[in-house]
């Protein structure tokens, strides 16, 4: 398993992202999880392109983009064009799916797909061999501090299966909420390998040492993983 933590800046200090940037980068996260919300697909409204851009020129860490709006096609070239790596979109708001994987990819970034909660497995199996990774949401998104939902476990272990049996084995699977020291260990146990955090990492003001524990907490649990 390679695990990789993705400090969600959506509990950062948005006046000084750049500082909390460099903190979770010397405290050993390994990609910035950007979360974009619209107001419509989920009740909550947070940034957008502009921050992608300045975001690109304060760290080489990858830039992981998570697209909770209504209307991804419409945004997708612009935040690669800003600086994304990977762009992660809902199932729940695109009918043509495949399309919209194929077209990330095209633009040169990697493809995720988004399961909220409710949403069964099989809704990405006609996909699951074309993506290059799965997110696994255990909240309901549109905030960060909400408790992790214990189901979550047993979604992993099936989308796992699911990119196992459609030949996808190299397709990580990401895992956004609820995420902290308590959860972590469960979560890798049931096949995640990245591991998205926001107020674990940021909550506490300790923000370089939050996330070097979770990171070694992660890594601790991965030892003996099958992958
Ligand atoms: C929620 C977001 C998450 C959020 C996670 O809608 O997608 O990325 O920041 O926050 P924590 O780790 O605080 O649950
Ligand atoms: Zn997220």
């Amino acid at each position: 398993m390679t695990i990789r933590l993705a400090a969600s800046i959506l509990s950062a200090d948005f006046s000084a992202l750049g500082r909390d940037v460099d903190a979770v980068t010397r405290g050993g996260a390994d990609q910035v999880h950007v979360d974009v919300m619209d107001g419509h697909f989920v009740p909550n409204l947070t940034i957008g392109v502009p921050v992608v851009r300045s975001l690109r020129k304060a760290t080489t860490l990858p830039l992981d983009v998570h697209l909770m709006i209504t209307d991804p096609d419409r945004f997708i070239a612009s935040f690669i064009d800003a600086g994304a790596n990977l762009i992660s979109v809902h199932v729940e708001v695109l009918p043509h799916l495949h399309r919209t994987i194929a077209q990330i990819k095209k633009l040169g970034a990697q493809a995720g797909v988004v399961l909220n909660p409710s949403t069964p497995v099989s809704a990405i199996e006609e996909v699951a061999a074309d993506v290059d990774f799965v997110l696994v949401m255990s909240v309901n998104p549109g905030f960060g501090g909400q408790v992790f939902i214990p189901r979550s476990l047993a979604k992993i272990r099936a989308v796992r299966a699911l990119l196992d049996r459609v030949g996808n084995q190299a397709a990580p699977i990401e895992v956004d909420g609820g995420v902290d020291l308590n959860t972590v260990a469960s979560v890798v146990d049931a096949g995640a390998e990245w591991l998205v955090a926001g107020q674990a990492i940021f909550g506490g003001g300790a923000t370089e040492s939050a996330a070097r524990a979770l990171k070694d907490a992660a890594q601790r649990a991965s030892h003996g993983g099958r992958r």
